[in-house]
């Protein structure tokens, strides 16, 4: 029985939910510690789960309460508690993005490399069926990608009611809209349209400049509301709107040799396929492809969870690892840079 230790149970998300119900569908395995800043908020989060564990008083107590950690804390303190779980030989699954640095990431996937343990970033949107589909199409059907588009984001953020977040603090959570969403969408490209960028340009803006801070007085918004951006690499062209005050789903369009695909995770169940011959045109053709349904979102994490048992167990085929945590970071730098200075920059690979 693999020993799971969860280490931020939530307070704003709260993504500590989706990780544990996934573990409770598992039979390989136990939630067997929990650790939260907040005790009593931990102890309160496990009863409601109606999980057995262990409530830690600190992070090195769980770290001896169990073989594998899943780090759901927010963004500044992946680096920290994500090297002491790898030195302490337990195999890693860190929420995304990984860290808040390239520096930081690079030190991860530095340890990650030399452990045998199983490291690998929370890239759930990798298990959802459209995704997956779409990423077999590519391969069967329509092979080189010319260009990648994608949306993604939130509403919760768009009332100027709710209050700061750490997620709006810069040394939290790095950016703000273009890490938290644009990791997704970076991985999606790679995963499923085979796209790695080393060019990028970017804008970010802040919508919603203040926020009640935890005195009850105004502090302003350190980091990006929305980004929008395009890479470019070997691999073809994309473009990204993110952004945390209004989007919603997770919009993908994909055109290249052998034809069209559209995903919209807002519709699981569908994906649309524009036919084109490889030496030739559209032939006019546009198919339905059906999908088995899936909870939105639940069904994602379960697929996530079990994927990260399956990688503690030695199949790790199709997992983000640590190099792919590292290489986004690479690519979220250069945007946040080509926004500063105005112009397109290169990424550090
Ligand atoms: N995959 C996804 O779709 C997705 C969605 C939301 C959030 N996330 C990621 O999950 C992570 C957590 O986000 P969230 O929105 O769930 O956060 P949250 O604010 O809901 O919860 C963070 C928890 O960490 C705890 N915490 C703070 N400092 C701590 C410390 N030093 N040690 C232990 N616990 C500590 C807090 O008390 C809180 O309970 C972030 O990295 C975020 O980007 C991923």
């Amino acid at each position: 029985m693999i020993k799971i230790g969860i280490v931020g149970t939530g307070a704003t998300m709260s993504i500590a939910h989706f990780h544990a119900e996934g573990y409770k569908k598992d039979p390989r395995c136990c939630v067997a510690a929990v650790y939260d800043i907040n005790r009593e908020a931990a102890e309160k989060w496990a009863a409601d789960h109606g999980l057995s564990a262990r409530i830690c008083g600190s992070y090195r107590e769980l770290l001896e309460c169990c073989d594998a950690v899943d780090l759901c804390t927010p963004n500044f303190l992946h680096a920290g508690q994500g090297l002491g779980a790898i030195r302490a030989g337990k195999h890693l699954l860190v929420e995304k993005p990984m860290a808040i640095t390239g520096e930081e990431c690079e030190t991860l996937a530095a340890a990650a490399g030399k452990s045998s343990a199983c490291a690998m970033v929370g890239m759930v949107y990798r298990y959802a069926g459209p995704v997956l589909l779409a990423r077999r199409m590519v391969r069967e059907e329509i092979g080189p990608v010319y260009t990648f588009t994608a949306w993604t984001g939130g509403k919760r953020l768009a009332d100027p009611a709710v209050p700061l977040e750490w997620r709006m603090i810069r040394e939290r959570s790095g950016s703000g809209a273009l890490g938290d969403f644009g990791s997704h969408l970076l991985d999606l490209a790679d995963y499923v349209a085979g796209q790695r960028y080393d060019r990028v340009t970017c804008r970010l803006g802040t919508f919603i400049p203040e926020r009640t801070g935890p005195q009850g007085t105004p502090q302003p918004v350190e980091n990006d509301d929305a980004a929008v951006f395009s890479a470019s690499g070997p691999g073809g062209l994309g473009s990204f709107t993110v952004s945390r005050v209004g989007l919603d789903d997770i919009m993908m369009l994909l055109a290249g040799e052998g034809g069209m695909l559209q995903v919209s995770l807002r519709v699981p169940e569908q994906v649309t396929y524009w036919e084109k011959k490889r030496d030739g045109g559209y032939t006019g053709v546009v198919k339905s492809l059906e999908l088995p349904p899936q909870k939105h979102f639940d069904d994602w994490f379960v697929a996530e969870t079990a994927a990260f048992l399956d990688g503690i167990q030695g199949r790790r085929e199709g997992m983000p690892d640590l190099a792919q945590g590292l290489y986004i970071q690479r690519v979220l730098d250069a945007a946040q840079a080509a926004h500063e200075t105005g112009n397109t920059q290169e990424v550090a690979l």
